[in-house]
């Protein structure tokens, strides 16, 4: 039995001197900043292409294209497993294309372009405790999306005699999912994702008179970053 006990304490004390004597992690009152790349993915779909002339385009849409930026995020741990997390980032810029004009003789298909910022507010809860050194979370919170600096595409001004393109601001539920892999007692390594409603408005004025689509972009965004805990 004694020489049991010994083989056992043996071959645990290698494994004892692996782990780290203390693992740090998340807990109340910590903030942690988080920087890396981040996609937006749209999900879209859209109603038809109406004019003031024409009225509802049959067979056409409008499509948004991805965009990858800097991201940043900023939590703060209100409990230790609850963090208040905010969203930011250098502005995406997505395409604008319209669907199925062909249909109705004419060649445009590039509409624009328009840049914008999701601000996006979450709750999340964290798994595990403060002395886990994996923190998955999910949360759920509220985005505001501003569009700005819309421009035309050359073939939609020449071509539809398109001008002053307007896309609509948008706020909605945002859904979020992550995990944090502590590195030490203050680096994370992230990777999370965020479901978004956005809903919005295109239109522009055009040789038919005001032109007007309504798109749901409903994105997945996409992050991998590094993190900082103080
Ligand atoms: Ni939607």
């Amino acid at each position: 039995m004694k020489r049991i006990t010994t083989v056992i304490a043996t071959l645990a004390t290698p494994l004892f001197l692996l782990l780290p004597s203390a693992v740090f992690s998340h807990e109340a009152g910590d903030f942690i900043l988080r920087v890396g790349a981040t996609s937006v993915v749209p999900d879209e779909s859209s109603g038809l292409i109406s004019t003031a002339t024409t009225g509802a385009l049959a067979g056409t849409g409008a499509g948004v294209g991805n965009s990858t930026q800097l991201g940043l995020n900023f939590v703060y741990m209100w409990s230790d497993n609850i963090g208040i997390e905010v969203l930011a980032a250098t502005p995406f810029e997505h395409d604008l294309t319209a669907k199925g004009l062909g249909l109705h003789g004419f060649a445009t298909t590039g509409l624009g372009s328009t840049d914008q910022l999701p601000p996006t507010l979450t709750f999340n809860y964290f798994f595990g405790g403060a002395d886990s050194t994996i923190r998955p979370y999910l949360g759920l919170g509220v985005n505001y999306t501003a569009f700005f600096s819309e421009s035309l595409s050359s073939q939609a001004k020449t071509e539809l005699g398109a001008r002053s393109l307007d896309v609509d601001d948008s706020v909605g539920v945002a859904f979020r999912a992550g995990v944090d892999f502590n590195i030490g007692d203050r680096w994370i390594l992230n990777a999370s994702l965020w479901n978004i409603d956005i809903d919005t408005d295109v239109t522009f004025n055009s040789a038919l008179g005001k032109v007007k689509v309504s798109a749901e972009i409903d994105p997945w965004v996409y992050m991998i970053s590094l993190g900082y805990r103080f």
